[in-house]
């Protein structure tokens, strides 16, 4: 009974949500969100100081997780985003029909999730001016997710995230750590070329986080990178520069977040490609890769 309840409070809920925005309301403001002092970034960032590294070096996973994590669906609501934005609901996607957590079951779901993407006309300006979505590409079973900001040109032309400039500094920096493009997940904030290149709007970011959030779900990373501020900014919902960022460790759910200057930051500013690599040995320390000299 009290099931059937809180379904149809759901249902109502979502319903009403579709009216207002069909109506053409995408967004509410809301009160701004209170950080406490001790802690600038948000409650989704928590700082991660008490992970013990896993003690095998693989790059992907041998052995499925539980059900309680791999059965999980696409969150609804932003999580902690410093944007006000109205939480775009979506209808769960279809139950799988492989086992919970097999690469077979991420794959599906990853399609499914890829067609709504495809189809999305959530922020018009974007999927009018879009040649096609950039989902995401990788590993569904990888233990490493790549988080970028927005697909450029080169990106928008194949559909693929990373595969311009910056991705070809990208691919260098994957090998440096002597690691391959397939033992990670790569995706970005937004799935749509912002005109120019222009940054993501905060609504455009808002629009886009269910799209994130089921990517992470699926693939259940232990470690995200986010390359730049706005990967950072957004996943964790704080303001906080990526200066002040990078160098630490943060827990998104169960995954240990690190945060480094963007592939683009570094073609304009070759000297900091050292403070890459300073964070990608830690990340690769604490992911118990071994740590190139
Ligand atoms: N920059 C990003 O942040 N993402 C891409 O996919 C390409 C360039």
């Amino acid at each position: 009974m009290a099931e059937d309840s809180s379904f149809a409070i759901d249902r109502a809920l979502r319903q009403e949500l579709e009216g207002w925005r069909r109506a053409g309301l995408s967004h509410l403001p809301m009160p701004p969100r209170k950080r406490s002092a001790a802690s600038p970034a948000s409650a989704s960032a928590k700082p991660a100081t008490t992970r013990t590294p896993p003690s095998s070096n693989s790059f992907s996973r041998t052995t499925s997780p539980p059900a309680s994590r791999t059965t999980s669906r696409p969150t609804t609501a932003p999580a902690a985003s410093t944007t006000h934005a109205l939480p775009v609901v979506s209808e769960p996607l279809p139950p799988s029909p492989h086992a919970a957590g097999s690469r077979d079951d991420r794959e599906w779901r990853l399609n499914q999730l890829r067609q709504r993407v495809a189809a999305c006309t959530r922020c018009q300006e974007l999927a009018s001016a879009r040649t096609q979505t950039v989902f995401g590409v990788g590993n569904p079973e990888a233990r490493f997710l790549f988080i970028g900001e927005a697909p450029g040109a080169d990106e928008d032309a194949q559909g693929e995230p990373f595969v311009g400039a910056a991705g070809q500094l990208l691919n260098k920096i994957i090998t440096a750590c002597g690691l391959k493009r397939e033992d990670i997940y790569i995706c970005n904030i937004l799935r749509c070329r912002p005109p120019g290149n222009r940054k993501p709007l905060p609504e455009e970011a808002a629009n886009c986080r269910e799209y994130l959030d089921g990517q992470i779900a699926i693939i259940d990373p232990d470690f995200i990178v986010c390359w730049g501020a706005t990967a950072a900014q957004n996943l964790m919902g704080t303001e906080e520069s990526i200066g002040r960022l990078r160098g630490r460790t943060f827990q998104h759910g169960r995954a240990t977040v690190f945060c480094t200057y963007h592939p683009s930051y570094l073609l304009r500013n070759p000297a900091a490609k050292k403070d890459v690599w300073e964070d990608m040995k830690l990340f690769l320390k604490q992911a118990g890769l071994p740590v190139p000299a």
